[in-house]
């Protein structure tokens, strides 16, 4: 329902609304990740002033080895550029601050303006509506040794992200929706307090492939944090692991293949197939009537393997050029402080900091 957001507000014209979105730095980019959010990205970058970052902070509130973090972030940059997040770097170098550029990609922690708008908004949010996210209830669980304040205050920081760049629309999977709604409740709670100082952002989220479930467990959502490494399809398996892991995944009894509630698996592997191939599901059910589980695994399989052979490619080759890679992340967050500094002086002002 939610990519009718990108159609409101249309008085104001396309290239003046923001489309902002993160992904943290976990390694590699899942199939979940591409379907539910990248393929919007790039649906969506050319017609917005468009803000992607790699959420470097948010990916702390797990303990991570230091050097691994580092490593995965930096191919998690490469990742994103190769899957077709385009910032152009002659626009980036002579953005002024007027004229931003259309699109940029960089690290959170590289625009401390972000970390100081939390800190405000902190102030606002209560401790009741933070222990009620489910994410934080879902990941306390799983690190109950490790339950930290980052952990609790993750969803304001997501807010600060937000509301720092007046992000009109956020593209992300149904996983997120919640703590879009925070972000929305924060930003007008404050600005019914002081004027009209944040946009109010609206989630874009995908009419198919928003959620993504786990090849081995069709209940529950592929997760890049799966221990079972036949759950989850990276961007960057090679095809031979890809078409492996789909004929391993988990399917329903039965030989029919529908999409039904009663066939979560098969229902699964239908929504990936349609929305990498981009067929409609009528469609996948009538292409694989009468053809068995296993021949259509292979397929689904094979159509992925496909897609993500030349974006491996990608990141391979840009992997190797570094000092590229540096200086579009740096121009990037130059860009991006301008304009979070921006709405950080107006909020400091507004709440009655000295400013001088
Ligand atoms: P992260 O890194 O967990 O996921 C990145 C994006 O991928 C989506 N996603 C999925 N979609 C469909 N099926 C799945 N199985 C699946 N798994 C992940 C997520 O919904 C997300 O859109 N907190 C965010 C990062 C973030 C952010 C932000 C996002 C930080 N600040 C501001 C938007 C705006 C996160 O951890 O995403």
């Amino acid at each position: 329902m939610e990519e009718n957001n990108v159609k409101k507000g249309k008085s104001k014209k396309k290239l003046e609304r923001t489309l902002l979105t993160g992904f943290q730095p976990t390694g590699i980019i899942t199939l979940g990740n591409y379907l539910g959010t990248v393929q919007n990205c790039l649906k969506y970058q050319d017609s917005f002033n468009s803000i992607f970052f790699i959420a470097d902070l948010h990916s702390l509130t797990v303990r991570r080895d230091p050097k691994e973090l580092n490593k995965a972030s930096m191919s998690f940059y490469a990742q994103l550029l190769a899957c077709g997040i385009t910032p152009q770097l002659k626009e980036l170098e002579t953005a002024d601050s007027k004229k931003i550029s259309k699109t940029l990609l960089f690290f959170q922690s590289h625009v401390p303006q972000v970390s100081e708008l939390q800190w405000i908004l902190n102030c606002y949010a209560a401790i009741g509506e933070l222990e009620r996210m489910t994410q934080f209830k879902d990941k306390s669980a799983k690190h109950e040794d490790n339950i930290n304040m980052g952990l609790l205050d993750y969803p304001v920081l997501m807010a600060s992200d937000i509301l720092a760049y007046q992000t009109d629309l956020v593209p992300v999977g149904v996983d997120q929706k919640q703590h879009l709604e925070l972000t929305r409740d924060l930003a007008i709670r404050f600005n019914h307090i002081y004027g009209d100082i944040f946009r109010v952002p609206e989630p874009i989220i995908a009419k198919s492939g928003a959620k993504i479930y786990s090849l081995q467990d069709p209940t529950a959502k592929m997760s890049k944090s799966d221990p079972n490494p036949n759950a989850t399809i990276s961007i960057i398996d090679s095809e031979q692991d890809i078409v492996k892991k789909f004929k391993r995944a988990v399917t329903d009894s039965g030989s029919e293949i529908v999409m039904r509630e009663d066939k979560p698996g098969i229902s699964n592997l239908i929504t990936i197939y349609s929305c990498i191939t981009g067929k409609t599901v009528e469609d996948v059910e009538k292409e694989f009537a009468g053809s068995g589980y296993g021949n259509f695994k292979v397929q689904v399989g094979e159509a992925v393997a496909a897609k993500f052979k030349p974006i491996r490619e990608e990141v391979e080759r840009l992997l190797t050029d570094e000092t590229y890679l540096e200086t579009l992340a740096k121009e990037s967050a130059k860009v991006a402080r301008r304009i979070a500094k921006k709405t950080l002086d107006n909020v400091q002002k507004k709440v009655g900091l000295v400013k001088f």
